[in-house]
């Protein structure tokens, strides 16, 4: 527990299914989200609206730390400003996620955004959805989940979603941006993307997001957490 917060952490690559199990569960337990990747997208939006130039990294990082950016989920669906202006859609292109990918490798925007994401730690509890939850930014959280899946099927996933939102993008394109997203975040310096040592590591390759969920949920009975318990 950090402070009076249970903390569930669920990392892992693109497309291994944390976003949807991490709202399932926050739905689940009445608890709060956190998308730190949602947080990365914004740096990224707020560097291309002031023309930051990917090398000046005391610019990024000091814009990280100060821009004026909200994230909050309302009916389950995420919401997400930016200098007031409503960015939720802007956010999700492979665009913005391949720029968030690129500047997460800063080590000074990784450290500005750690106070962002520990103020999502509120009670009763939040489940924290990314690369290194469970590793750097919430090392103490009671439940570490790291969800993998092959990269086919991780690729696959997003084609469907992106299908589902009237985007046409080629499978063989997408495959190769995961492959390169992959290899850019498990090989940075700082935080690359890895399992905590003390994390569950579930392969949902074959699982649908119910069954990941109902493998998960043992685990936070385990710890003594359920839904409504603060
Ligand atoms: O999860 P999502 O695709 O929104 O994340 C966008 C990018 O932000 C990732 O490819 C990754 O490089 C970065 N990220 C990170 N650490 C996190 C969450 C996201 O480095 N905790």
């Amino acid at each position: 527990m950090t402070g009076d917060v249970f903390i569930v952490t669920i990392d892992g690559p693109s497309g291994s299914g944390k976003g949807t199990v991490s709202r399932a569960l926050a739905d689940h337990l009445s608890w709060h989200l956190l998308d730190s990747g949602a947080l990365y997208r914004l740096a990224a939006l707020a560097a291309e609206r002031r023309r930051i130039p990917h090398a000046d990294a005391t610019a990024l990082a000091s814009l990280a730390a100060t821009m004026n950016a909200s994230l909050s989920f309302r009916n389950g669906v995420e919401w997400a400003t930016l200098d007031g202006d409503d960015v939720s859609d802007a956010l999700r292109s492979e665009r913005c996620g391949e720029l968030a990918s690129r500047i997460a490798a800063v080590p000074g925007v990784r450290h500005a955004l750690l106070d962002r994401q520990r103020a999502f730690a509120r009670p009763p509890g939040l489940v924290a959805d990314g690369r290194d939850m469970g590793t750097v930014v919430f090392p103490a959280a009671q439940v570490k989940v790291f969800l993998t899946a092959s990269s086919e099927e991780r690729a696959l996933r997003r084609h469907k979603q992106l299908k589902e939102k009237g985007i046409d993008v080629s499978l063989r394109s997408l495959s190769e941006d995961i492959g390169q997203r992959d290899e850019r975040d498990a090989g940075r310096r700082l935080s690359p993307l890895r399992a905590a040592n003390d994390a569950q590591v579930i392969d949902s390759t074959r699982l649908s997001p119910e069954e990941v969920t109902a493998r998960i949920l043992p685990l936070l009975e385990a710890a003594g957490i359920g839904p409504n318990r603060a």
